[in-house]
């Protein structure tokens, strides 16, 4: 089965032949780019991206207060729009809190959940993420569900330990390919400007694929973005890390022309 994606890439890698799901990449725009700044750049992003035939699927997740407007610019064209956060209830006494449906109204079809500053900035547990993603996957919107470890996790040797609780935690039973995405970010690469190893990046996508098994119902059609400093110059050699199905993007993305180029490289 192929998720929302579509279409299959081939990776040849000397001998040995790699499929997987068509790369997304996708721009998290954080606090950035509200009002006039976010529809100028969706529109900036759209005249990059219509000048070339891209062989990823994009995604712009901006500010819930310009999503509407957002999406309305990509409106009939091939650019998805994405919300950054969700509350885990559909309606309800909660000020301030946006829900999946709310995103959904807005022509959202994707929501980030547990984003490392969300679960720094507001204390958001694996529980808390894997109900926001089941609001989100209930009303068949994408989760797309980051993790990653801290430098301090990385340094005791705790990485692969820390993903595997984290999907264990995070990732909503029975979820389905076509409504999973894996974002896998460390959170010592994100705005930092330093990015793991190609090698460390093939083990913890490979590791992260194997520990799907038995919580989606099709795991390698699961894309599995990487994020944290991906840049046009790193892209590429990210991109072709086998289990690498795309890029999540923050400082990268605030550019049209940097976020259209990182999409150029991908595979
Ligand atoms: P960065 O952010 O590309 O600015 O490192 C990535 C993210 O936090 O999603």
């Amino acid at each position: 089965m192929l998720n929302s994606g579509g279409r299959k890439t081939v990776h040849l890698l000397g001998e040995i032949v790699v499929t997987g799901p068509k790369s997304l990449i996708a721009g998290n725009w954080k606090m950035h780019r509200g009002g006039a700044h976010g529809v100028a750049l969706a529109k900036a992003v759209l005249a990059a991206a219509s000048k070339e035939t891209l062989a990823c699927d994009l995604l712009l997740c901006p500010p819930a207060v310009v999503l509407a407007a957002v999406s309305h610019v990509v409106d009939g064209t091939d650019i998805a729009t994405g919300g950054q956060d969700c509350h885990a209830e559909n309606t309800g006494a909660h000020t301030g809190d946006i829900s999946a449906s709310m995103l959904a109204g807005a022509g959202a079809t994707y929501v980030i959940v547990g984003h490392s500053e969300r679960r720094t900035d507001h204390r958001e547990t694996d529980a808390d993420v894997r109900a926001k993603a089941e609001a989100a996957q209930k009303i068949g919107m994408t989760a797309i569900i980051c993790i990653g470890e801290t430098g301090a996790e990385r340094d005791s040797g705790q990485t692969l330990a820390v993903l595997s609780r984290q999907i264990a935690g995070s990732v909503p039973a029975g979820a389905t390919a076509a409504h999973t995405v894996i974002a896998y970010e460390p959170v010592w690469a994100i705005g930092t400007g330093r990015t793991p190893t190609v090698a460390e990046v093939a083990e913890a996508h490979a590791h992260i694929r194997k520990e799907l098994g038995g919580k989606v119902d099709d795991p390698d059609s699961v894309r599995i973005l990487y994020g944290g400093s991906v840049k046009a110059d790193n892209a590429r050699e990210l991109l072709a890390v086998a289990n690498v199905n795309g890029a999540l993007v923050g400082g990268a993305s605030l550019d049209a022309a940097s976020f259209v180029a990182i999409a150029r490289t991908a595979p």
